[in-house]
């Protein structure tokens, strides 16, 4: 049986400036964890924060700490947002040549290994490292920015991921981050998703917890 759908709120659609506050509003609201997206400009077109920000959301939270790499040469940084606290750390397949290493620089701390999959990627790809992970992230929407629109085409990747991971005899999470909302969370969870990201959804309604009601169906 799946267990309890899990629900990770991204910060990127929270006020920076009140950021305590709203990491507050979603414990209130029974998150799971807290998602937190790291962009360099160069893997996507946009910038946020780096490991001192991870850092000081570590020191108000005892949430656990998603952290969601888009950034190139993953494996400079990796220690230091461990260091942070990250407690999970996802790379983009499509930001290194060595992704077996990375995954090994992740697990050999202790902390939960994910990889992303962009939209346009094959589950495929993920064949010989799928041992290895604890779990795979499927982007709904083309990495970049918060309050893009859901692609239809990942509910289908994820029930096709959900087989592949079944029919291995494997212990993967499924995380789906983009575009989520009340409506396609229930496909989602029907078709596997363990995890699900939501920013602009949460972070968007005045009440979070009754927005994390809504996409968890409870
Ligand atoms: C997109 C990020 C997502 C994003 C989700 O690059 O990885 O985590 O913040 O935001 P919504 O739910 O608004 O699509
Ligand atoms: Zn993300």
């Amino acid at each position: 049986m799946t267990d309890k759908i899990k629900i990770a709120p991204s910060i990127l659609s929270a006020d920076f400036s009140r950021l305590s506050e709203e990491i507050r509003s979603i414990e209130k609201g029974n998150a799971d964890m807290v998602h937190i997206d790291i962009m360099d400009g160069h893997f996507v077109p946009n910038l946020t924060i780096g490991p001192l920000v991870v850092d000081s959301i570590n020191k108000v939270t005892d949430l656990v700490l998603d952290v969601h790499l888009m950034i190139e040469d993953p494996e400079k940084y990796i220690e230091a947002f461990i260091k942070a606290g990250a407690d999970m750390i996802s790379v983009h397949l499509e930001a290194t040549d060595h992704l077996h290493r990375l995954i090994q620089m992740i697990k050999k701390n202790n902390i939960l290994a994910g990889v992303a999959l962009n939209p346009s990627t094959p589950i495929a790809m993920l064949e010989e490292v799928m041992d290895d992970l604890d779990f795979i992230v499927i982007m709904s929407v083309n990495p970049g920015f918060g309050g893009q629109k859901y692609i239809p085409q990942s509910t289908q990747k994820v029930r096709k991921l959900k087989k592949m991971i079944n029919d291995l005899k494997l212990d993967i999470d499924i995380q789906v981050d983009g575009g989520v909302n009340d409506v396609n969370a229930k496909e989602l969870i029907a078709g596997g998703a363990d995890i699900l990201v939501a920013g602009s959804f949460v972070f968007g309604a005045d009440d979070r917890s009754g927005a994390i009601k809504l996409i968890t169906g409870e």
